[in-house]
């Protein structure tokens, strides 16, 4: 086990049982979902997309089972797949998107994260927010009485983690027993793999340069949860087999330590060389934006076992599920 990054409070639960009731169904950590219920939005994802195939973007599903409902976004960070697969994903659902960039709203001039989420839901059935600090979707969900969707903090990003498992799933079939090699930054998307790990049957081997591996504290408590996740500072044994290699940017944003980053990660690129170490069949995944020459080199984004584009479109699919999932209509 390596030296990992100095914990971070591991904030996952919303506090207490938050204004919208026992019953409400937040979605701000695969951590916090049961086995059954990961499962089902990935069925019901692969089932949609389905049954969708080849009809114009904007058309509503045949049952369109959120008719008349409203999904107000928030977004403190940028955005391309994130905002467009959830305003095109309600549309599909039969509902009404709103987008809001945090600064142009009353957020940005200091109203709290709390009394925006008790106005906001009492507008819209569903929030999702891409937030700076973890903690805000907290605190915005305590406060919320309608379900709030993790759309990126600085801890996780569950949303990208769906999307990657059914990519997975429709290039090689069931997640179980697959192995996934992730190198570079122990980061946002990186956890999000560690807490699907928990869920589903999947090991997990994390190669990251010392200083940049996930916190421990959330690794140990995956392991105890029952994931099978190895973390190492050697790319080599992590990608030796795998069927699926991942990796991400190497500045997050938010992040602020460029310098340091850009010397600590090339041993950590994605190249034509590493790749033949990886199952002759391995597939490539990125949640995107990618930086072509650094993380990933051409050869291997453009490479015909490159799932990156099934993978970005699979964020509106496995979103959909998940919007379906907090409104319980799963
Ligand atoms: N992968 C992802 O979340 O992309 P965006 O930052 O473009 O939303
Ligand atoms: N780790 C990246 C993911 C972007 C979708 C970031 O947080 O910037």
């Amino acid at each position: 086990m390596l030296e990992a990054a100095p914990p971070l409070q591991a904030a996952t639960e919303v506090a207490g049982e938050g204004a919208g009731g026992p019953s409400m169904r937040h979605f701000i950590d695969l951590s916090a979902l049961s086995k059954a219920d990961v499962r089902a939005i990935l069925d019901e994802a692969h089932r949609r997309k389905q049954a969708r195939a080849g009809w114009p973007k904007a058309l509503p599903d045949a049952d369109a089972p959120l008719h008349g409902h409203a999904l107000a976004m928030i977004f403190q960070k940028n955005s391309t797949r994130t905002r467009v697969s959830f305003d095109i994903g309600i549309r599909q659902l039969g509902g009404a998107p709103i987008i809001m960039n945090a600064s142009e709203t009353q957020l940005g001039r200091g109203e709290t994260v709390e009394d925006t989420a008790r106005v906001l839901s009492r507008m819209v059935d569903l929030v999702m927010i891409r937030a700076n600090n973890h903690q805000d979707v907290l605190d915005f969900a305590a406060a919320s009485t309608a379900p709030v969707i993790n759309g990126l903090t600085d801890l996780s990003h569950p949303c990208q983690i769906l999307a990657d498992i059914m990519t997975i799933e429709e290039w090689r079939g069931p997640i179980e027993g697959k192995t996934i090699a992730w190198l570079g930054d122990g980061n946002n998307v990186c956890m999000s793999f560690v807490h699907a790990a928990e869920k589903l049957p999947f090991t997990l081997r994390i190669a990251t340069p010392p200083h940049y591996a996930p916190r421990r504290q959330e690794i140990e408590a995956a392991q105890k949860a029952g994931a099978q996740v190895r973390v190492t500072n050697d790319p080599h044994a992590a990608i030796a087999g795998a069927d699926v290699v991942v990796t991400d940017t190497w500045v997050s944003m938010g992040d602020t330590d460029k310098d340091q980053r850009m010397k600590a990660f090339p041993p950590y690129a994605v190249d034509e060389v590493i790749m033949q170490r990886a199952a002759p069949d391995a597939i490539f995944l990125h949640c995107l934006p990618a930086h072509r020459g650094e993380e990933v080199m051409d050869a291997v984004m453009d490479a015909p076992n490159s799932a990156v584009w099934d993978e970005a479109e699979n964020r509106i699919h496995a979103q959909k599920a998940v919007m379906l999932w907090c409104l319980g209509k799963i």
